[in-house]
């Protein structure tokens, strides 16, 4: 047998880069490279664990093709600004970015410019990243030094996109970041370069490009991630399953995506789930599925979402709003949050309160709004909520509704 056939066709634990496995991207892969092409900055919107990393990767394949005549294949170099809280750390994020480059070519040519970077400021890079000893180092040099960084950056390709992945993580760095950015690749020597913002906390992004103060203002067309369709992700599980010899009852794959609603990691996660607890050769029943189902939910007790819920539960007037929303949301739906006896019945004072709620968890990035709806972010912390609710009416999932 070969190896391929035995390994986990399902990940969940890191941005898939394998486009055969990345689902439903294309189009909007194409839209988005189309207006990065065309000179226009793209600010992309998405909450946590939507796959907004994953569809870099798929971005930078549809870059890499010549579309039109004014359309010639682009560069991408994508910058990780993930732990970002301070400019030191936001050169290192560039150095590792451009030293890391995953193909040669690119690599080679950040090297050059690195080492023409270093030549002109006279010391290595890798001083500022701490990993060699130096006296200290101030402000206004680090700031240079990024900007001179970025300046290089630029220089690796005439047709180049900058990913900044998780930009909205720069908000908690001091030293005008936002100005230095601006500077070096949207000026005037920049008119080769556009830029790809990602982040998941929607508020924080829109505040940081939009507000008239920031040095930013209004250059990024603002865009959302697309939901991957029930049917696309339906008919990927069935294929996967079947080719590693586990196939799957088509009742358990309804059960599956309705329980995650399609929600790209839990999706693959539960998927995942399924695979590991069925021998090969045996097929994944409903049964298979509620029960890890089951195990997932549970796990949500020692997750990150238990833990801020606790912190709500402890906070003022306010957070214990968010809690009250978080469980009307869980057991109602997104429909009817305003109306009023509901509201009463959760413990708001007014109804009037629960939109701010929302809001704020929407910040948190715990809760989002998608075509008139607000909906738990995570479908395994919601079904938790749920199942906990002494207000929700517990009926099971039915295998073909939703
Ligand atoms: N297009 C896709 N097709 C299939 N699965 C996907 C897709 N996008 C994401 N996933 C699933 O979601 C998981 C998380 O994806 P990814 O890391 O790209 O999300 P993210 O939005 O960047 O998350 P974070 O906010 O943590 O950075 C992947 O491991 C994969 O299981
Ligand atoms: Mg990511």
């Amino acid at each position: 047998m070969r190896m391929a056939a035995v390994l986990n066709p399902f990940i969940w634990d890191r941005p898939l880069d394998d486009p055969a496995k990345i689902i439903g991207m294309e189009a909007f892969a194409n839209r988005v490279a189309l207006t990065l092409k065309g000179q226009t900055n793209v600010a992309l919107f998405g909450p946590r664990d939507t796959g907004k990393t994953t569809f870099t990767n798929q971005l930078a394949l549809e870059l890499a093709k010549s579309h039109d005549a004014g359309a010639p294949p682009f560069d991408v170099v994508k910058v990780n600004l993930q732990r970002v809280v301070s400019i030191p750390g936001f050169i290192g994020c560039v150095h590792d970015a451009m030293i890391g480059h995953p193909h040669k070519r690119l690599r080679r040519a950040a090297q050059r410019q690195i080492g023409a970077l270093e030549k002109e400021i006279g010391f290595d890079i890798k001083i500022v990243k701490g990993s060699v000893k130096s006296s200290a180092r101030t402000p206004a040099q680090d700031a240079e030094t990024l900007h001179a960084q970025l300046v290089a950056l630029r220089s690796v390709s005439d047709r180049l996109v900058v990913v900044f992945d998780e930009f909205q993580r720069l908000r908690h760095c001091p030293g005008d970041p936002l100005a230095i950015i601006r500077s070096a690749l949207m000026s005037s020597g920049a008119n080769h370069v556009s830029l790809l913002f990602t982040g998941s906390i929607r508020n924080a992004m829109k505040m940081m490009l939009e507000r008239s103060q920031e040095p930013i203002f209004g250059e990024a067309a603002d865009m959302q991630l697309p939901a991957i369709s029930r049917v696309d992700f339906l008919e990927y599980l069935d294929y996967q399953f079947s080719e590693t010899h586990k196939p799957a009852d088509e009742d358990a794959l309804n059960y599956l995506l309705a329980a995650t609603g399609a929600h790209p990691r839990s999706t693959q996660q539960m998927a995942w789930e399924c695979w590991v607890n069925t021998p090969s050769g045996r097929r994944v029943t409903l049964e298979t599925v509620m029960r890890a189902h089951d195990r997932l939910v549970q796990t949500i007790e020692r997750s990150e979402f238990a833990s801020v819920l606790n912190l709500l539960m402890g906070g003022d007037e306010g957070e214990a709003n968010e809690v009250r929303a978080l469980q009307l949301l869980a057991d109602r739906g997104g429909d009817k949050v305003s109306s009023r006896p509901v509201a009463a019945r959760y413990g708001f004072s007014s109804h009037s309160r629960v939109r701010p709620a929302l809001e704020r968890l929407q910040g948190r990035g715990l809760v989002d709004h998608r075509d008139g709806t607000w909906y738990i972010v995570d479908p395994l912390f919601g079904e938790w909520l749920r199942r906990a609710s002494p207000l929700a009416d517990h009926v099971a999932y039915s295998p073909d509704g939703d």
